[in-house]
Formats: C-alpha cells, structure tokens, sequence
C-alpha cells in the first residue's frame, strides 16, 4: 500500500490513539485512505444529471430515485461488493434500499454506514442527501482499491423514502431478525454532510463512534459540536430504537449558524446551514467543498478504524 504524506500522519494518529481505541491498536491499524474530492463530486454530478432527466428530482416513487439506486449498485458491482436491492411499498409506491457487503471479515461484527438517496420532490437533492449518498459510496470504492481485510465485516446501505419518514431503514430494521440486529457492533449515518454554510456535528450517540469522529477532527485541528437538530430526524433512529450502537456526521440544515460558530468554522452567521434545504436550488452548486472533503475522509477514517482494517 502506497502512503501519501497525508496517509502516512493518519497513521500516526491512529498509533497514538490505540491506547484508547479498544479496536486499534498500532500494530494492526493501517491508515484510513485520503477520499478523492473529486471523486465524491463526480458522484453529485452523476446525481444531478440522473434528476435532470427525470423530472428534477431523485424522491421515493419517481423514476430519478430508481435511476439514482442503478447507478450506485453499478459502480459497486464492478468494485466486488455483493449487492442487495430490498423492495417495500410507501404511499403506494415501491420503493428500494441498496444494501452492499463487502466479502469478509467476522459475520458477527458488523460495521454498517448508510445514508439516504431518496431526495425530496422540490429538487434534485444534492446537499440532502447526495453528499452523504457519495461519501459511502466513495468511501466503499476506496476499500475495494485497497482491498481491505478488516477484523468486522463491513456493509453498506443507501436508503429509500427517508423523506417520507424514515421508511427505508425502518423497514430494513425491522425485517432483520434479532440475531442479526445483535451482529451489528456499529451503525453510522451520513445525512447531509456538504452544507454550504458548514458546521462540523458529531452525533452524541454510541459513545466510541463519536469519539472516533471526534479523533478525526481533532487531527484537523477542527472544533466539532454535538449534533442537535432534531434527535432522530435520520435512517440511525430506527437502529438506536432496537439497541444498535449509532452514530454519525452532520453539516447542518435550516438551523441559523451563530455568531459563535461562524467565529470557529467561518461562514456566515446569521444564515441557515443549508438555506436550500429541501428547496430546488440543493443542486451541485449547494456544496461546501471543505466541508465535504473533511466528511468524506472522517467517513472513511471510522470506517478503516472501527472495523480494525488491517
Ligand atoms: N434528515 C433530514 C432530511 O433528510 C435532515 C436533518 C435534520 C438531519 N436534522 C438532522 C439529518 C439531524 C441528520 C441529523 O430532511
Ligand atoms: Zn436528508
């Protein structure tokens, strides 16, 4: 594995946080890979191109949404994943949830990431929620060029009809027999993580999920808050509901960055996190950069460490 120099300070990051990470330690903890921004961004791209020639949007009963799930299972059949599509019905529409395992690792411990593809109908869902679509994505890419043997078994999920309620997972979560519930050590959520007026929230959940997520940012030198925008307004609540260990990122939504927390990230107080939020302007100009790239690398990095990469 070839380590650039940003790679090569994660791994020294990770080394010095094995003391307390009951999963890493510095012998085994290889560094979590830098995640290509421009890579994630072509995934929006792809998203947004799917939207325009479907109405404008990617929501629950519409053809975007389906085109939106082909795209996805596309890239990551070609990249060796199993791929699984799960039908359910809502407001008498059919909808799906791509689940995505890779081959490997402990069946019994299971490190999940999902995010929601479903966007709303006023737009083509960019910010809410294809940059947390993407940050997987590229993130379950970037294991199958590393060819990653982790301790857990590591599985991914795209969410249909969160919008409509949290439908998806719901109905994953509750179509998962207990057994398999009780296999899953960790749950982590990625809703809306490219806000353009970010801010950097850590979900106050599972206690070493968080303070994984907290590790990586303190690397950056980035303060973080704990995400309070609504507990549960996400596909972790119904994880969380049965006992899963949950956890996640968040940039922000049509909460009002404070004076205080423009003074710690930048941007502009005064004005919501994401002012399209739910709106037709969530297109690919809606994005932080940074703020994606920074989340788009925590994504991977919790990914690497929670599942014991090696
Ligand atoms: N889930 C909401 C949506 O898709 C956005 C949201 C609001 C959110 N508050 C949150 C996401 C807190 C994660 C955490 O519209
Ligand atoms: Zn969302």
């Amino acid at each position: 594995m070839k380590l650039s120099v940003p790679a090569v300070v994660g791994l020294a990051l990770a080394g010095l946080l094995a003391a307390s990470a009951p999963n890493a330690s510095a012998a085994t903890t290889l560094a979590a890979p830098e995640i290509p921004l421009a890579n994630v961004k072509a995934h929006l791209t792809q998203l947004s191109s799917i939207a325009a020639a479907n109405g404008g949007n990617r929501a629950h009963g519409r053809a975007g949404y389906l085109a939106s799930v082909n795209y996805v299972k596309g890239k990551l059949d070609a990249a060796g994943f199993t791929t699984t599509v799960q039908q359910f019905t809502a407001s008498g529409s059919t909808g799906y949830n791509l689940i995505a395992d890779w081959p490997g690792g402990d069946s019994n411990q299971v490190v999940m990431s999902g995010s929601h593809l479903d966007s709303v109908t006023a737009g083509a869902g960019i910010n809410d929620n294809g940059s947390g679509s993407a940050a997987i994505l590229e993130t379950a890419l970037a294991v199958s060029r590393a060819q990653l043997k982790p301790t857990k078994h590591l599985r991914f999920a795209w969410w249909g009809a969160e919008e409509l309620g949290l439908v998806g997972s719901r109905y994953y979560v509750n179509n998962l027999p207990t057994a398999e519930r009780a296999k899953i050590s960790g749950y982590l959520n990625f809703d809306m993580i490219g806000s353009p007026n970010p801010g950097y929230f850590v979900y106050d959940d599972d206690p070493t999920i968080e303070q994984t997520f907290k590790n990586y940012y303190a690397g950056l030198g980035i303060p973080t808050e704990i995400e309070t925008e609504g507990d549960g307004r996400s596909d972790h609540a119904p994880f969380k509901n049965v006992g899963v260990p949950v956890g996640g990122l968040f940039s922000g939504a049509d909460y009002i960055k404070t004076a205080a927390q423009a003074q710690k990230w930048g941007g502009t107080s005064g004005v919501a996190f994401d002012r399209c939020y739910h709106r037709a302007c969530d297109t690919t100009a809606n994005i932080s950069d940074t703020a994606l790239g920074r989340n788009s690398n925590a994504v991977a990095y919790a990914v690497w460490t929670l599942s014991g990469a090696s």
